[in-house]
C-alpha cells in the first residue's frame, strides 16, 4: 500500500475549509449561522491516491462505528462524520486506541438537520480527498415524539435520514462516478411497511413518530434505486441491517444483534471483491423484497423531482457552476 502522509496523533481543530461560494441550500435562513469548524487532522488535502476512501455518515456510534472501524483496521481510509464535534473527536480516538491506523483516518462535523452544513460535508470531502470510493448513507435519527421542523423548513426525520443523504450523495456524484464507486444506503425493514404520502410528505397534517421514521426510510431506500437508474456509472443499492442493539434499537425494537453483527453486511458491501446488484435492495448480504414503491419508476421519478426541490439542490449546482 502506498504510504500517505505521516500526519500527527492527535486531531486538531482548523478554521472551517467549508467556506464556499457555493450558497447553502435553505442559505436564506441559515445565512447568521457560521459554519461549524471540520474535525482533522491536518488542514490541506489528504494525498490518498491509491488507498480506497469510504465516507460513513453517521460513524460516532452503532452500526456506522464498527464499520469504520473494520474498514479502518483493513488499510482503507475512512471520513468519520457526526453531527457534533465532541463525538466525532472521540470516535477517531477510539479507533486510534482500536488500532486503526491514524495516517487513514479523517473526521468531519455537520449536523444533517441544515442542509448548509451538507454542502460544507460535500465541500470538505472535494478539498481533502482526491477520490471517494464508498459513501455509506447511516446517518439516521429516532423520529421526535412531536413533529419538528430543520433549519431549512423540511420534517426533521425526513431531512436528517434521506433529504440529506439524497443532498450529499448528488453533490459527491462526480467523485464516486471517478473512482467507480458505490452508494450505500443503511435503511430498514420498517420501510416495508408504510407509504409515502404525496399530498402530505413533511407529514403536516398527520404525525406520528414511527410512521415518520420509516417514511424517512422508504425514500432513501426509493433514492437508492432512482440513483442506480441514472447513474449507471455507480453502483447504489440499500440494506437493511437487522435489527440491532444501538441507540437506535429502542425506538424500533426490543432486541438486536451486536452492532458488529449489523455492521457486518454494510461491510462487505463496501468492498469492491463482493459483486452486488445495483439498484437492488439486501437485506443482509441477500437481495431481499423492498416495498413495491421502490419498483414503481413513477413514483421514483416523483421523489426525485420532489427532493430537488426541497434541498434546493438546482440553486446549489447553479451556483457552484457559476
Ligand atoms: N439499530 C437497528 O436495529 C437498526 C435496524 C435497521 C436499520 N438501522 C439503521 O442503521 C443506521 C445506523 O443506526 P444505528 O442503529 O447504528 O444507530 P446510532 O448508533 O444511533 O447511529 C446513528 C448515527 O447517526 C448520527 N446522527 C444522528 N442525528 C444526526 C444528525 N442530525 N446529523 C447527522 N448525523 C446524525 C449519530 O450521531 P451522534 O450519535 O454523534 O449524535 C450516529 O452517529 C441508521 O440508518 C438506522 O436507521 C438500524
Amino acid at each position: 500500500m502506498e504510504s500517505v502522509d505521516a500526519v500527527g496523533v492527535a486531531p486538531a481543530v482548523f478554521p472551517a475549509i467549508v467556506s464556499s461560494s457555493v450558497p447553502p441550500p435553505g442559505a436564506d435562513r441559515a445565512a447568521s449561522r457560521p459554519h461549524r469548524p471540520a474535525v482533522h487532522h491536518r488542514k490541506e488535502e489528504m494525498s490518498h491516491t491509491d488507498t480506497p476512501v469510504v465516507l460513513i455518515t453517521g460513524a460516532t456510534s452503532g452500526i456506522g462505528f464498527e464499520t469504520a472501524l473494520r474498514l479502518s483496521q483493513l488499510g482503507t481510509a475512512v471520513i468519520i462524520h457526526g453531527p457534533h464535534e465532541l463525538p466525532v473527536r472521540q470516535a477517531l480516538t477510539r479507533l486510534q486506541h482500536r488500532g486503526a491506523d491514524v495516517r487513514y483516518l479523517d473526521g468531519a462535523v455537520a449536523d444533517f438537520a441544515r442542509l448548509g452544513e451538507v454542502v460544507a460535508l460535500a465541500e470538505h470531502v472535494h478539498a481533502r480527498h482526491r477520490r471517494l470510493d464508498v459513501l455509506v448513507n447511516n446517518a439516521a435519527m429516532a423520529a421526535p415524539a412531536a413533529r419538528c421542523r430543520s433549519t431549512d423548513g423540511n420534517e426533521l426525520t425526513l431531512q436528517v435520514n434521506y433529504l440529506a443523504h439524497y443532498l450529499l450523495s448528488r453533490l459527491l456524484r462526480e467523485r464516486l462516478r471517478a473512482a467507480d464507486g458505490r452508494v450505500i444506503s443503511v435503511s430498514s425493514a420498517t420501510h416495508r411497511a408504510t407509504d409515502l404520502d404525496w399530498t402530505d410528505p413533511q407529514r403536516q397534517l398527520a404525525y406520528r413518530p414511527q410512521v415518520a421514521y420509516a417514511q424517512s426510510k422508504l425514500a432513501l431506500t426509493m433514492f437508492s434505486r432512482a440513483l442506480a437508474q441514472r447513474e449507471p456509472q455507480l453502483t447504489a443499492i440499500s440494506v437493511d441491517p437487522g435489527s440491532t442493539d444501538t441507540a437506535l434499537l429502542p425506538s424500533y425494537g426490543g432486541i438486536g444483534q451486536p452492532a458488529t453483527a449489523g455492521a457486518d453486511a454494510v461491510l462487505q458491501l463496501c468492498s469492491a471483491r463482493i459483486r452486488v446488484r445495483t439498484g437492488a435492495f439486501y437485506t443482509g448480504l441477500q437481495i431481499g423484497v423492498p416495498n413495491p414503491l421502490v419498483h414503481d419508476d413513477k413514483a421514483l421519478d416523483r421523489l426525485w423531482r420532489l427532493s430537488t426541490a426541497l434541498v434546493g439542490l438546482d440553486r446549489a449546482i447553479a451556483a457552484r457552476a457559476a
